[in-house]
């Protein structure tokens, strides 16, 4: 019934946009572990729709053309295909959007972890002027529609608020959880037939040789003690690799602004790599064009720079290897 009126109303209001579309994250069949990543969320369909239509809404912007989905694309992972964000006024940011899949899992948000939450951060970008209207702007135009007060009073009981806008976009960003991969069906089942023999021998350099699970760990243990039910490949930790490191210095100081720790000087939190096939291009700014191009920054030690993780080092590896690490990335995603 609610998936019904839920799949009614997703059609009536996107039918007319001309920007990104939602995909029917709603109709998936999740198991209950795949829904909440084995962390326990309760979910709110009628929340996390409410959010999901304001995550794709364009008029809560200046210009009347920027959402959240237009920096956090689902046509691209709920990530974008620029070095960096180009804001509503057209301004250029410093960063690349993450990808938003499994988001929700996250206990650090952001380059440099200044959220933790993602109510915390949801209003954030009319803060910081991506969206090109405030807070309060945005929240008297969407009370100026009725048919989005409709959706506060019945998914939150009140007049939409700032309180709740935040909510429903955190509760819809939980839903964006990625789709299983062969990775994970490898992890769980040891049918070793499930990589091909190039994609396994990538997985032996990135959890033995490189080793690239230092950071990226396959099964990382939340602060809370509580475990993953799929590889989400980070450490939830701040690490310097050189990026963005150049005759003048570091362009972005990082977590360091944060934390202002001087180990955190030009450390940036360990990215997801689940899916990461489809989130060109890559690093926090953008830099690196491919993964070819990843694995070849890795190759060589990272960027040397006063501040380089002990962890990065030359890596020696000759062409098969470089080639068996990619195709092990890219069997982290959910694209056959
Ligand atoms: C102009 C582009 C742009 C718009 C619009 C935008 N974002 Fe982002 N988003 C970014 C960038 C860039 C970052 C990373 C910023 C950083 O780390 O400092 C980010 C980070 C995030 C993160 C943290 C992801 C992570 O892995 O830690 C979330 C969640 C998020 N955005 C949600 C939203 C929501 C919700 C909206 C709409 C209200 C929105 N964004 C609008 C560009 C944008
Ligand atoms: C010392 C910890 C560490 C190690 C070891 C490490 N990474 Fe990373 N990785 C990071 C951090 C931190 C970033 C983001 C750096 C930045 O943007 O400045 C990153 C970024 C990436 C990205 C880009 C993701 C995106 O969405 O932009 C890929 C792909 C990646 N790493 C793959 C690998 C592979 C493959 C290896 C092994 C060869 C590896 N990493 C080893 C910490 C690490």
């Amino acid at each position: 019934m609610m998936r019904h009126l839920v799949s009614s109303l997703a059609a009536a209001v996107f039918t007319s946009a001309a920007m990104a579309q939602p995909p029917d994250l709603f109709g998936r069949q999740f198991t209950p572990s795949e829904r909440n990543h084995g962390i326990g969320w309760k979910f709110d369909d009628r929340v996390a729709f409410l959010g999901q239509r304001l995550f794709f809404d364009a008029r809560l912007s200046g210009t009347g053309t920027t959402a959240c989905a237009s920096c956090h694309d689902p046509g691209f992972a709920f990530a974008e295909p620029r070095p960096v964000s180009i804001s509503d006024n057209g301004r250029p940011g410093r960063r690349n959007a993450p990808s938003l899949w499994d988001v929700g899992a996250l206990p650090i948000l952001m380059w440099d972890g200044r959220f933790r939450s993602l109510e915390q951060q949801a209003l954030s970008p009319f803060q910081r002027g991506e969206m090109g209207i405030g807070v309060e702007q945005a929240v008297q135009r969407v009370n100026s529609d009725p048919q989005y007060v409709q959706l506060f009073r019945t998914a939150l009981g009140h007049r939409p608020t700032a309180d709740g806008m935040a909510r429903a976009l955190a509760a819809f960003q939980r839903t964006i959880i990625s789709p299983t991969s062969r990775v994970d069906r490898f992890l769980v089942s040891n049918e070793t037939a499930i990589l091909t023999p190039q994609e396994q021998h990538g997985f032996y350099i990135f959890t033995q040789k490189a080793p690239c699970s230092n950071c990226h760990q396959l099964f990382p243990l939340r602060p809370d003690g509580k475990v993953y039910s799929a590889p989400l490949l980070t450490d939830f930790r701040f690490h310097n690799l050189g990026v963005g490191y150049g005759f003048s210095g570091i362009a972005d100081a990082g977590r360091y602004a944060v934390s202002r720790f001087g180990a955190d000087w030009g450390a940036f939190r360990t990215p997801l790599l689940r899916n990461s096939v489809r989130t060109p291009p890559y690093m926090h700014d953008g830099s690196l064009a491919t993964l070819e191009d990843v694995v070849e920054f890795y190759n060589a030690g990272g960027q040397p720079n006063p501040n380089l993780s002990p962890l990065i080092r030359p890596l020696f590896l000759d062409n098969y290897e470089k080639a068996a690490l990619v195709a092990f990335l890219r069997a982290l995603s959910d694209q056959e």
